[in-house]
C-alpha cells in the first residue's frame, strides 16, 4: 500500500488526510494519507523516506515550506518561483517540490467567477503563504498589489523578491477592489484593527483562513455590504493539484467534500 504524509509543526489542526484518504477510497486507490508532527532535525530524514520509497510522497505545511527545499533534487518553475514547496514528488530518481498553494488559489477565485483582471489587490500579512499568492495574482493580471505588514522588513523583503509590488505600513489603507487577510489574526477570533472609513461597498474581502468559517475579518467585510469568501477552496484546489500529481487523476470537488471540511 503506497503511504502519503502531511508534515508541518503544529499539525494536529491539518484536514488533509480527511480529504485525501476520502478521494483515495472515491477513487479506489489503494493507499493512506497520515498526519505526521516534525521537528525541524527530523526533516531531512523525513525526506529521504520518500528517495528510497518507503513513503511515496507527502505534503509540507507552516513552518516547514521553505525549510525544505535544500533537501530536494529539483523544483518545479513555480515552487522556484515562491521559494515555497508544499508538495513533494518521486520522479525518475529525484525528489521533485511543487507549489500547489498558487494553482489552488486560482482555481479557487476561478471557480467563483471572480475576475482579478485588472483589479487593485491589498493583501493583509507577508507570511509564508503570500509569494504564492502574489505569484497567481500576477498570473491572473491583477493591475497592482499592494502588501501591508506588521513588521515593515518582512514586507519589503518580499518587494525585492517581486519587484512591481507596492508596500505600505501597517494601518493603512490604500484603495482597493479585493483586500486578503493573509495573517494569522483570526485563526483564535481576533480582531484586525483595520480603518473602514474610505472602504465603502462593491469590494471582495478574502480570507486565506476558513477554521472559523468566518473570522471577525470578512464578518466586517460582510457589515459593509462587500463580498466575502474564506480560504476553504484554496485548501481543497491545493489538495486537488497534489492529487493529481501523485495519483493522475481529477478528484471531484462537490458539495459533499465542502461539507466534509466543515467545523463549525
Ligand atoms: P511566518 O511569518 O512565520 O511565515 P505566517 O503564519 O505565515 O508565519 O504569517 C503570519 C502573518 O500574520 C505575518 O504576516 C504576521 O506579521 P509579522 O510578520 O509582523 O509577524 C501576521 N501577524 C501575526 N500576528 C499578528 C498580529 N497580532 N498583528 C498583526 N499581524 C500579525
Amino acid at each position: 500500500m503506497k503511504k502519503y504524509f502531511v508534515i508541518g509543526n503544529p499539525i494536529n489542526h491539518s484536514l488533509s488526510p480527511k480529504l485525501h484518504n476520502y478521494w483515495l477510497e472515491q477513487n479506489n486507490i489503494n493507499a493512506v494519507y497520515e498526519k505526521i508532527k516534525l521537528e525541524e532535525n527530523e526533516i531531512k530524514n523525513f525526506i529521504h523516506k520518500i528517495k528510497n520509497q518507503e513513503i511515496n510522497g507527502c505534503n509540507v505545511t507552516v513552518p516547514f515550506k521553505k525549510k525544505v527545499i535544500p533537501f530536494l533534487d529539483k523544483l518545479s518553475l513555480e515552487a522556484e518561483q515562491a521559494q515555497s514547496v508544499n508538495t513533494i514528488c518521486f520522479h525518475d530518481g529525484d525528489l521533485v517540490g511543487h507549489n500547489t498553494d498558487i494553482s489552488g488559489f486560482q482555481k479557487a477565485i476561478n471557480s467563483l467567477n471572480y475576475r482579478v483582471k485588472d483589479k487593485k489587490i491589498l493583501i493583509l500579512g507577508a507570511g509564508g503563504v503570500v509569494p504564492s499568492l502574489i505569484i497567481a495574482l500576477n498570473k491572473m493580471e491583477a493591475s497592482e498589489i499592494t502588501i501591508t505588514n506588521r513588521t515593515s522588513k518582512k514586507a519589503e523583503d518580499l518587494k525585492i523578491q517581486f519587484n512591481k509590488i507596492n508596500t505600505v505600513s501597517w494601518g493603512k489603507m490604500p484603495d482597493f477592489d479585493m483586500i486578503i487577510n493573509a495573517t494569522s489574526l483570526g485563526l483564535n477570533n481576533e480582531t484586525i484593527d483595520l480603518n473602514t472609513s474610505n472602504i465603502g461597498e462593491g469590494k471582495f474581502f478574502y480570507d486565506v483562513i476558513y477554521n472559523p468559517n468566518e473570522t471577525n475579518f470578512l464578518k466586517l467585510g460582510k457589515k459593509l455590504g462587500n463580498q466575502i469568501e474564506n480560504g476553504k477552496l484554496m485548501f481543497i484546489y491545493q489538495a486537488f493539484e497534489a492529487f493529481r500529481l501523485w495519483h493522475g487523476v481529477e478528484p471531484s470537488v462537490s458539495e459533499k467534500i465542502l461539507k466534509l471540511l466543515d467545523h463549525d
